[in-house]
């Protein structure tokens, strides 16, 4: 793909770059998205197993799906798009990658300054004492595990419809919106607020918005670039193109 001499100049030239990510950029590690034709919300519900109170009239349900999706995970491999975030972290002085993956393969690619701003599937903690349960091993996969200190129902550390996001969380990648001169949208359908907010945050702190997706959102129309594509293709393209070294990952 042949991109726009703005879009090289400024890759190249900032010190200052964001991006969010969606379930787009994991796809191609064979993690299935949210929506469109093949995505789990056309098999599942959300409002049947990604709620509070989904959990509470049906935890056993609602824990078989989690495990089901965490042992998925565990299969899979970051691909080229995550490795290409890494290499762009260890060239810039500030790289913030604000995640609503709950699949930890941004850190597992190698990134370090990630923002999970919808929680991490590999946690779980306690609805009743709050605290933090290590993964029982064997874990269990069709019932939901108790709490070894109070008895509580397990749940997995991650935001269900209808919750808050973490509030520092959050602060940390409005920052890095309102601070960055890039901002990439990256695989996400740009539905859900307040995660999809950001790119508009970024524009009206003038950073160039660039979105890569295999199709259009809601936020091509107000983007500045929008690279129709796969992100493990046009990422590694492009950060070749502005001279970004690629290293090899593991
Ligand atoms: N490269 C780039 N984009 C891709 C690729 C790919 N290889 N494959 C799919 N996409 C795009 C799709 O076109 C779609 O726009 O990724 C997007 C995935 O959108 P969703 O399934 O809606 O996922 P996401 O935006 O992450 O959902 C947001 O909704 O269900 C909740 O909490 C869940 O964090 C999730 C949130």
């Amino acid at each position: 793909m042949k991109f726009s001499d703005r879009l090289v100049s400024t890759l190249r030239n900032a010190q200052s770059v964001c991006a969010l990510t969606g379930a787009g950029i994991s796809a191609e590690s064979g993690v299935p998205t949210f929506r469109g034709e093949e995505g789990l919300w056309k098999k599942f519900r959300p409002e049947e197993l990604a709620n509070f109170n989904a959990f509470i009239r049906n935890p056993d349900l609602v824990w078989e799906w989690y495990a089901y999706r965490r042992k998925l995970i565990r299969d899979v491999k970051p691909n080229p798009g995550h490795f290409g975030l890494v290499d762009l972290e260890r060239c810039k002085k500030h790289v913030t990658i604000v995640t609503q993956n709950v699949d930890n393969l941004h850190r597992r690619a190698g990134s370090e300054n990630v923002v999970e701003l919808h929680g991490n599937i590999e946690r779980s903690y306690c609805i009743q004492c709050h605290a933090f349960v290590d993964e029982p091993s064997p874990e269990p996969l069709t019932s939901v595990p108790m709490c070894v200190t109070c008895g509580g129902l397990v749940r997995p550390d991650v935001v269900w419809f209808g919750e808050m996001l973490p509030v520092e969380a959050f602060s940390k990648a409005e920052s890095a919106a309102r601070h960055c001169e890039l901002f990439f949208c990256i695989g996400t359908s740009a539905v859900v607020f307040p995660a999809a907010s950001l790119p508009y945050t970024a524009l009206d702190h003038g950073a160039l918005v660039v979105e890569i997706n295999r199709e259009e959102t809601d936020l091509s129309s107000r983007a500045q670039e929008v690279l129709i594509g796969k992100a493990g293709e046009i990422l590694p393209d492009l950060l070749a193109q502005a001279g970004i070294r690629h290293e090899e990952h593991l």
